[in-house]
């Protein structure tokens, strides 16, 4: 099993274990799955700005975490939204433990400094990966959005990336996104470290 940066060519297999999620559950906001052009979009966009990473595992894609904008105007520029999914097969042992670690590394080295993370309720995998991380509850919208036939909340959690320190100037806003020097082996338990 690797962790690497997605490419356009693994929206099929993402897309795969994604769409049950958008077209049936509320853990996914989305109405429908989106088309194999759209994800493939996707990729590239969030690429550009932000990380999306993939586990794969012979050819197969096992699951993908990903960061997104928070909110457009100027003083969020240093705080982004990220999201996990994996493979019903691949959950339970540590996976989006491993692809969550990486991509906080990449934001923070990024210079990110705050995660976000929506949950829609009940979600606890989710919720206790996001606890493990070191992330902290804010609090819940409630019947925030209309899913799978019902109203549905959002805990939103949080976590701080890199310094918590009061700064007196404008602190450098996030650079261009960080890439791996090389996949992250799971297999031999060793984490490559990010390139600067
Ligand atoms: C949420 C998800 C990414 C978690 O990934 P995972 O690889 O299964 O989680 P890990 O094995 O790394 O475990 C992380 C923590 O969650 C806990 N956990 C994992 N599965 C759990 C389950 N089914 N029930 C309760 N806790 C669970 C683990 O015990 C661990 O907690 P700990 O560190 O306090 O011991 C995965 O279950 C998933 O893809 N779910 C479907 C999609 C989804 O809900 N995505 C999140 C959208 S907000």
């Amino acid at each position: 099993m690797q962790i690497r940066h997605a490419t356009p060519e693994d929206a099929p297999g993402c897309l795969a274990l994604y769409a049950p999620f958008a077209d049936h559950t509320p853990v996914s906001f989305e109405h429908g799955a989106p088309s194999l052009e759209a994800f493939r979009q996707r990729i590239v966009r969030v690429s550009r700005t932000h990380a999306f990473l993939v586990a794969e595992e012979a050819g197969s894609i096992s699951g993908f975490a990903y960061a997104g904008v928070h909110r457009e105007r100027a003083a969020y520029r240093w705080a982004c939204e990220v999201s996990v999914y994996l493979a019903a097969d691949a959950r339970g042992r540590g996976l989006g433990t491993a692809l969550y670690t990486t991509l906080l590394d990449l934001l923070e080295r990024q210079g990110f400094r705050t995660a976000l993370a929506g949950v829609s309720l009940p979600n606890e995998p989710s919720e206790r990966l996001h606890r493990s991380l070191g992330f902290e509850p804010i609090g819940v919208f409630r019947r925030i959005g209309w899913k799978a036939g019902a109203w549905r909340d959002v805990l939103w959690l949080t976590r701080a990336l890199g310094p918590e320190s009061e700064e007196a100037e404008l602190p450098p806003p996030p650079g261009p996104p960080v890439r791996l020097d090389r996949p992250i082996d799971l297999s031999t338990g060793g984490m490559a470290q990010p390139a600067g």
